[in-house]
């Protein structure tokens, strides 16, 4: 997959600006990145656009700025110009698809029915914006679409909000979401970049949705391991479940048979999302094990962090 599409997807989310002023592209950029999403979508739907995508690339290079609501080869040109590193139009334009394929230019059409998909599929195009999502059928329009188009890839858009992204989200076929809710234009024309910020940092905590999976603890041996789960099913009810390398007390504690990665064992920390989860710890300079990884069906499940606390090493793993 191409890197800039690849990127959008591991954002999860892409937020589409209305700006009114070149002025406030690069706090509102800062505070993207602060928020923890270094995507954005600068519509072409005023004047401010191109001016504001030519700030953000130049000032905030860990920003991907691309260009939407582009109508024509004419605004392509002007988005790219000024660095838009991505085009998204909100229908399926051939005249501009074609120029943009033909200059090796990413680009997310909009589509809503089956012969546009077909339309993308023809040249190749397989990950699509879905718009407008809600009035188009959401959800369920997007899962009968997934039946027919195996591997086309949709990023809905138009009527996402903060009550709905996530079950868009947990659909196979969604690449990523977008919208303007993160980015809400009262917001912007105020110049509340805190507010912006703190928004969008709900919205990307709400999608990796963080939360405490098991504690791990390291045991000298399986007797031992077995000894501990034992006591807390006496005391707690906790089912014992044995496993080839581990004893599970409920879903809650894990006793290792033999000491394990960590000191006195690891923190299991689960979320929806474990490529967008360690893209996000990646941002913050926490790096992954890549040796611990384990897979289910090819896709990535769980793996350890490269970092510890209080002598437990840290886990991620996918809900
Ligand atoms: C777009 O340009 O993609 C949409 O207008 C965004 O839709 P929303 O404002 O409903 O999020």
């Amino acid at each position: 997959m191409n890197k800039v599409l690849e990127h959008i997807g591991l954002c999860g989310l892409v937020p589409v600006i209305k700006i009114d002023s070149p002025e406030k592209a690069v706090p509102l950029g800062e505070a993207l990145l602060q928020g923890g999403l270094p995507v954005a979508e600068v519509t072409f739907r005023t004047d401010a656009a191109e001016e504001s995508i030519r700030r953000l690339s130049s000032d905030l290079p860990k920003l991907l700025v691309g260009a939407g609501t582009v109508l024509s080869v004419e605004q392509v040109k002007k988005a790219v110009g000024a660095g838009a590193a991505f085009i998204v139009s909100p229908g399926f334009n051939p005249e501009v698809v074609d120029y943009c394929i033909e200059h090796e230019i990413p680009i997310t059409p909009g589509v809503n029915s089956p012969s546009q998909i077909e339309m993308g599929l023809e040249r190749g195009v397989s990950i699509l914006k879905f718009f407008p999502a809600e009035a188009s059928g959401g959800v369920a329009m997007i899962k009968a679409l997934s039946g027919p188009y195996k591997g086309v890839k949709f990023i809905p858009t138009g009527g996402v909000n903060a009550e709905n992204f996530n079950s868009y989200l947990s659909l196979p076929s969604v690449h990523a979401c977008g919208g303007s809710w993160m980015v809400k234009s009262d917001l912007l024309a105020a110049g509340a970049f805190t507010e912006i910020a703190k928004l969008v940092q709900q919205t990307v905590l709400s999608m990796l949705n963080f939360s405490l999976a098991h504690i791990g603890i390291n045991e000298i041996s399986e007797e031992k391991a077995l000894k501990e789960a034992s006591t807390f099913e006496q005391m707690f009810h906790f089912p014992v479940k044995n496993g080839n390398s581990s004893i599970f007390s409920g879903t809650s504690f894990e006793f290792m048979k033999e000491p394990y990665l960590g000191e006195k064992g690891h923190i299991a920390i689960s979320t929806n999302f474990i490529e967008r989860a360690i893209a996000y710890l990646e941002r913050q300079g926490i790096h992954t094990l890549p040796e611990t990884a384990k897979r289910k069906d090819g896709k990535l499940k769980a793996i350890y962090l490269d970092k510890k606390i209080s002598g437990f090493a840290l886990h991620l793993v996918e809900k």
